[in-house]
C-alpha cells in the first residue's frame, strides 16, 4: 500500500503514519496492517458498501492496531508468552487506537478501531458489545484481522493455509464474525485469490 497515497486521501492520517513507520520490533505489524486494510476494502466493496466507505475501511485497517504502538517496548517486542497482565495491557490497544483517533480527528475510523476486537456473542474486548451494537464496518475489519492474522506468521503463532483460516472463520461465524462479513470474507479470498491478500 502507497502511504502516500493514504496522506493525499486524508492528510490527518499523516502523524499516524509516522507513528506506525516507528514501530520498534514487530516489523509484521506494519504489513500485517496494510493486508488488513486491502483486504478490508475489498470485502467492503464485495458486500455493496459505498467506494467511500470501502476506501475509509482500507485507511481503519492500516490503523487498527495503532494503541500497540503505546505499549511498553519490552511487551510488544516479547517473543516469550505473555502474561496475564501483560496481556490485559494489550487488550487495551482498541482503546488507545480509539483515542489517537479521535485526536487527529478521524472520528469515523476511531469508531470501528475501538470494536475491532468485539465478537457477535458478547465475549470480545474492551466493551463486550454483542450483535448490532458493533458497527459492520467493525465486522468486517474483526474478520479481515482475524484472517490475515491465521495466514501470516505472528510473534505468537505460526501461519496456517488459506483454506485451513476460511475454515475457522466459518466455524467461528456467529459467534465471533458477524455473518454477512464472514460470507463475503469466503467470497473475496478464495484460496486461488490470497497470495495477494496477505503474503
Ligand atoms: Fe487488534
Amino acid at each position: 500500500m502507497d502511504h502516500e497515497s493514504i496522506a493525499y486521501a486524508d492528510p490527518r492520517a499523516v502523524p499516524l503514519l509516522r507513528l506506525l513507520a516507528t514501530n520498534p520490533c514487530d516489523e509484521d505489524l506494519v504489513s500485517h496492517s496494510e493486508a488488513v486494510g486491502d483486504l478490508a476494502r475489498r470485502i467492503a466493496l464485495w458486500m455493496g458498501l459505498p467506494e467511500r466507505t470501502a476506501e475509509r475501511l482500507r485507511l481503519a485497517g492500516v490503523f487498527h492496531d495503532i494503541g500497540k504502538l503505546v505499549l511498553p517496548r519490552e511487551i510488544l517486542c516479547k517473543e516469550e508468552q505473555l502474561s496475564e497482565e501483560e496481556w490485559i495491557q494489550i487488550r487495551r490497544h482498541p482503546e488507545t487506537g480509539y483515542r489517537l483517533l479521535m485526536e487527529a480527528g478521524l472520528p469515523d475510523l476511531a469508531t470501528w478501531v475501538r470494536c475491532h476486537h468485539e465478537r457477535p456473542d458478547g465475549r470480545g474486548y474492551p466493551r463486550r458489545l454483542s450483535g448490532g451494537q458493533i458497527p459492520p464496518e467493525a465486522a468486517i475489519l474483526a474478520v479481515a484481522d482475524s484472517y490475515c492474522a491465521m495466514t501470516g506468521d505472528r510473534l505468537h503463532q505460526a501461519a496456517i493455509s488459506d483454506g485451513e483460516a476460511l475454515a475457522e472463520v466459518r466455524r467461528c461465524t456467529g459467534s465471533q464474525f458477524a455473518p454477512a462479513a464472514a460470507a463475503a470474507l469466503a467470497e473475496v479470498a478464495s484460496p486461488a485469490a490470497t497470495v495477494a491478500v496477505c503474503a
